[in-house]
């Protein structure tokens, strides 16, 4: 069955349509504040957090989900927020298509969708070369946060982030814990209701890593890449 698309008239929606790339994103937000980007952003509910806590930041929320990026938008337009933009669009194809070396001060994936059967891991968003990738955007010094309610992503994640010398740990130990300061989506709050652990990896972009070409790993045909090439509302 095929879902009804929302249309989204929110001015807070960009519609990847009327985008030329690389997107001025100073332009469009009406400042030069840095640029931190939320992946997967789901209902919202972390981005409002996050965005109200660091007004001095702009925010760019992405997901493919059109119901979700309807609802986050909705959130932002209630509670005033002017510092977050939404996206429809597929994560990798965002990258490679409207964003520049060095542009972005974080990313932030929270409880990214799991694929917990063992014959669909190859279809995780977050590996080692998208760990390479977010190397290119990011400025030195730029941050990572990544949190996941599976510890087997985490603990597929961790070593990788350890062996890409670029990036340097943020923590003690990877996976860490959430902190407490760190704002909780509604999906992250069941699972710590219910008592189950949410591992927290963060760490950053070293400031002597110098970005460049042999930083940009070519997007991967991977799974819902595709997603992009396709007509959606
Ligand atoms: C399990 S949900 C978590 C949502 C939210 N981060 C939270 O904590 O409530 C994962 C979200 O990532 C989105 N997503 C999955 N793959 C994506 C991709 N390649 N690019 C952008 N969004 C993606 C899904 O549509 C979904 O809304």
């Amino acid at each position: 069955m095929t879902q009804r698309i929302i249309e989204i008239t929110s001015p807070t929606f960009l519609p990847e349509q009327q985008l030329d790339p690389p997107v001025d994103f100073a332009a469009l937000f009406g400042n030069d504040n840095p640029l931190a980007l939320e992946i997967g952003c789901g209902i919202g509910d972390f981005i409002v957090q996050l965005a109200a806590q660091q007004p001095q930041r702009n925010f760019l929320a992405i997901d493919i989900y059109n119901k979700g990026c309807y609802k986050t938008c909705r959130r932002i337009d209630t509670t005033g927020l002017t510092n977050v933009r939404v996206m429809r669009i597929e994560a990798r194809f965002l990258l490679d298509r409207y964003l520049t070396m060095d542009s972005l001060d974080a990313v932030y994936i929270n409880c990214p969708d799991p694929w917990p059967k063992k014959r669909h891991r190859q279809r995780r968003l977050v590996n080692r070369e998208f760990l390479k990738t977010l190397l290119y955007y990011l400025r030195p010094g730029g941050e990572l946060f990544f949190c996941t309610d599976f510890a087997d992503y985490a603990e597929q994640i961790a070593p990788q982030l350890l062996s890409l010398t670029e990036y340097q740990s943020r923590l003690p130990q990877l996976p860490g814990q959430l902190p407490e300061d760190y704002p909780r989506s509604k999906y992250m709050r069941r699972f710590l209701e219910q008592g189950q652990p949410i591992c927290f990896l963060h760490c950053s972009k070293r400031e002597s890593c110098t970005s460049g070409p042999h930083l940009l790993a070519p997007v991967s045909p991977g799974f819902r890449t595709h997603w992009s090439t396709l007509q959606h509302g």
